[in-house]
Parts: C-alpha cells; structure tokens; sequence
C-alpha cells in the first residue's frame, strides 16, 4: 500500500479550551513537488503555545488559520523529492510543516539542520524559535546583571527552561516557577536553577517572596494571572519584564471577576520604574545567528540542558495540544510523525 499524507484539519475553531471536535483528520495524496519546490516527510512536528492563538477568529499579530485545512505550524523533516537546487534528497530541514506528515516547499523561511552537530528535534526546541524567544527576551529585554534575582514562569518547558538557564549562565539568581513538584525537582536537580516553586501551593506568594529576599529585578513573564499577580509587588526599582506570553489567558473568554489590578500595576511601574515590554519572536530573527553560537556552545559544554516531551503519532496531536494548555507536557512538546533516522 502506497503512503498516505495524514493532515490534522482545524474543523472549527474553539471557544474556550480547545476540543477533540475542533480537529479533523484526513488522508491525502502525497503531495508531488512542483517546479523549484521539494517535498519534506516530516518527523518531528512542534506543538506550541502560540497555536491556540491562531485557531481563533480574533485579530492578532499573525493571520488566522483557515478552517479546512492543516493546522499551521512548524516541524522537521527530511527532503525526499525535489526540483529546488538549493535543497537536495536527503537533507534535514526546519520548515512551516503544518499539522501533516508531508509538506511541499519552495524554500523559503527553511533552515538546513545537521544531525552531526544536535539532534534534528532541537530545530523546533532549543535550537529553534522557543530557544531564540527565551534568548531574545532575556538578554535584550531582561538585559541580567551579575548577582540579580531573575524569576521565570513555566520553568520546566521550552522556553522558560533556557531562560533560567541563560540567567545562571549570566551570573544571576534564578527562580523558576512551575506546576507540579516534579517539574520543579527537575528545574532545581537538572537544570540548576537556584530555586523552583509550585504555583499551585495555595501559599505560592509567600513561597515567592522568601525565594526572593532582595525583591525582583528581571521576570520573565510567560503565563499571566495569579503568578503575575504574586511577582507584581516583589519587583525592584528599575526592574524589567520581558513579557513573552500569557498562557494562563489564551483559554479565557472574559476578562476574570475579582479586583481589578490595573491601578495597582500602573503605580507599580510608575513608582518602580518597571519596564515591562511585549515582544513577538518572528519580528527578531535577526539575533538567531549569535543566539545559534552562544545556545549551541552552552549545550556542548554542558552548561545548558534540555528536555523533549516526545508524542508518538500525528493522530495523537490534537490532545497532546490540549495538554500543553494545562501544563501536561514536561518539556518541549513534540509529536514524532515519523521513525528518526539520525536517532538511536
Ligand atoms: N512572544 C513570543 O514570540 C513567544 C514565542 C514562544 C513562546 N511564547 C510563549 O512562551 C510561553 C511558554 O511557551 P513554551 O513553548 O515554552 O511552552 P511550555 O512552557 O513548554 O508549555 C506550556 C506550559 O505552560 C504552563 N501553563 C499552562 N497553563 C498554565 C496556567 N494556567 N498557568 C500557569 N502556567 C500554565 C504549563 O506548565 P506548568 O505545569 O508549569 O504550569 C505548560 O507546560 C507561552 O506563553 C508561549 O505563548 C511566546
């Protein structure tokens, strides 16, 4: 039997948390390349955050995804046709896949990986965009000094992990926030963050501010809500807040009853002269060639780690997607779609 083209189709889009009904799974025709195009089979599709962004209807930096067609977004793979001299048979790629096993593309936006040099999965992970975003914001937005308190949000997953890590590597005290003890145990034994603490501990604020004696001068701010609203008073004079995501909202569809924190937070910055400053990692890829340098020389000298959370099969993405909007997965989330033949 001739291979299939399996493709996750978003079906409708969701209100609230995402369902299995948003999905749909179909069976194609393997795409045929056409003049200077090539064909990928993909092996490793990339599940992240942002994604239940584009399932909405609702204006956002990025265009919305289609209904009817793949689920937008990255993976990797490998060339197994081609019309394009620029990429061959059997070169290993990082490419907007979409949610399928097969992809066409005509080059652009592609990156050639060597599986001599990482593991092709970290194209998507720590040698990828979650990996830049972390280097990006911390360093230029964060901008750590030797000897300050750097706290991070999801500190076990793609991006807050190489935050943490990076803030050590700088110098600094770092404080990692997470949702389970084991995720924090591994933040603290594996990663080397100075503490780890669980947001769900009902005395979580407490907890934070022992953690941190001398208040907080960067945090790196990837999930909003009650986290945030127990950082907001520990932050320094002249503190910094890169603020990459908000997980805790992508979910939301009202704003949360309760006290509203505006003025409490617009005094906070005025009075602490707190910079707090939204950043989109596509408009910075500038900074990949130095963050590729400095992130894969950390990793080959072993001061910077990393782990994947490996999902078997395209037909399970859908629910590990909606796992990682509540904090199941335990490093960056990937969905094998095929054998990896560089990988014992
Ligand atoms: N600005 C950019 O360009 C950019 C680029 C990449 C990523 N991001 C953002 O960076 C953040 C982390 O992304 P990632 O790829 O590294 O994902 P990740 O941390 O590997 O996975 C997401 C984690 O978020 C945590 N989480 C889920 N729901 C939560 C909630 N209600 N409250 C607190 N934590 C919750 C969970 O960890 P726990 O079990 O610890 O709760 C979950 O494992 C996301 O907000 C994402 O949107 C932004």
């Amino acid at each position: 039997m001739s291979a299939m083209n399996k493709q996750i189709l978003l079906k409708s889009r969701p209100v609230g948390e995402p369902t299995a009904d948003n999905f749909e799974l179909v069976e194609t025709a393997v795409p045929t390349p056409g003049p200077g195009q090539f064909r990928v089979k993909v092996i490793y599709m990339s599940l992240d955050p942002y994604m239940r962004g584009r399932m909405g209807a609702e204006k956002s930096y990025a265009a919305t995804a289609d209904l009817g067609v793949p689920m937008v977004g990255g993976g990797v793979g490998v060339v197994e046709e081609s019309n394009n001299d620029q990429f061959k048979v059997g070169d290993y790629v990082m490419c907007g896949t979409g949610w399928q096993s097969y992809c066409l593309s005509d080059g652009t936006g592609v990156m050639k990986l060597n599986p001599d040099q990482a593991p092709i999965s970290t194209g998507v992970g720590v040698l990828g965009m979650p990996g830049l975003t972390a280097y990006y914001g911390l360093l230029e937005i964060g901008k750590p000094q030797a000897g300050e308190t750097v706290v991070v949000a999801a500190a076990s997953g793609a991006v807050g992990s190489v935050v943490g890590q990076i803030a050590r590597i700088k110098g600094c005290r770092a404080v990692g926030i997470a949702g389970s003890p084991d995720k924090c145990a591994f933040v603290v034994d594996e990663l080397g963050f100075d503490v780890c603490l669980n947001y769900k501990d009902a005395d979580f604020p407490e907890q934070l501010a022992k953690a941190c004696p001398d208040g907080i001068d960067v945090y790196f701010e990837n999930v909003g809500g009650k986290v945030f609203e127990a950082v907001l008073p520990l932050l320094n004079d002249d503190s910094r807040v890169p603020l990459c995501g908000l997980i805790s909202q992508y979910n939301m569809t009202e704003l949360p009853k309760g006290t509203n924190m505006l003025p409490a937070l617009m005094r906070a910055m005025l009075t602490h002269r707190i910079l707090i400053q939204g950043f989109i990692i596509s408009f910075h890829f500038n900074h990949l060639p130095a963050f590729l340098k400095d992130v894969s020389g950390w990793i080959k000298s072993g001061k910077l780690k990393y782990r994947e959370d490996i999902v078997e099969g395209i037909e399970n993405a859908p629910e590990a997607f909606m796992g990682l909007l509540k904090g199941k997965n335990f490093g960056k989330l990937l969905v094998r779609v095929a054998d990896d033949p560089t990988r014992n």
